[in-house]
């Protein structure tokens, strides 16, 4: 069995395909940026973006992934260029080991795309499907509030939401972030 789906831009065919999962054929053809951790659906170390949405893709099966739009760790930046997202959690130190960092990553860009300046209660929400084994959460959470700002700056939006001539607070303050996701 063959599918045939948009990857990171790219049309991209996989053959062979049995009882694999996404996770699967995405590693099998060198896309090792997505790990797996638990392998049933805990962890969210395999999360990646399919039509906008994040999933885990250890729990997706292939099969169902002919002709959807999939975007991996491998589609952001480069060594040379990080993506806005990538930059803050280098600069915020928000990772230890990293095993679980592609799929915060993904998980922040779906959120991001969705709700462009979410609060500390909505970051928490959104990432509360990704467990982290090193970091605390804390710079985690940090990284994801700097990220929103990044990409509000490139995209000119404005970070308090368009309030003119209101008082520009820094989102990197102010904030309450005690604790992990829920
Ligand atoms: S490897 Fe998919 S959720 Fe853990
Ligand atoms: S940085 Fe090690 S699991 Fe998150």
């Amino acid at each position: 069995m063959e599918i045939t789906l948009t990857l990171n831009g790219e049309e991209t065919t996989f053959a062979g395909i049995g009882s694999e999962s996404l996770l699967d054929i995405l590693r099998r053809s060198g896309y090792t940026g997505t790990k797996r951790g638990c392998n049933t659906g805990d962890c969210g170390f395999c999360t990646v973006i399919v039509d906008g949405q994040p999933i885990k893709s250890c729990l997706e099966p292939a099969i169902r992934s002919d002709g959807v739009d999939v975007e991996t760790i491998e589609g952001l930046g480069t060594q040379d260029e990080l993506h806005p997202i990538q930059a803050a959690f280098v600069d915020n130190a928000a990772l230890q080991c990293g095993f679980c960092i592609p799929g915060m990553i993904m998980r922040t860009k779906a959120l991001l795309e969705s709700n462009p300046d979410p609060t500390a209660a909505e970051i928490r929400a959104g990432l509360s499907g990704n467990l982290c084994r090193c970091t605390g959460y804390e710079k985690i959470l940090v990284a994801v509030d700097d990220a929103a700002s990044r990409m509000a700056d490139e995209t000119g939006l404005a970070a308090d939401g368009g309030r003119l001539g209101g008082s520009q607070s820094c989102s990197s303050c102010d904030c309450d972030f005690g604790g992990g996701p829920e």
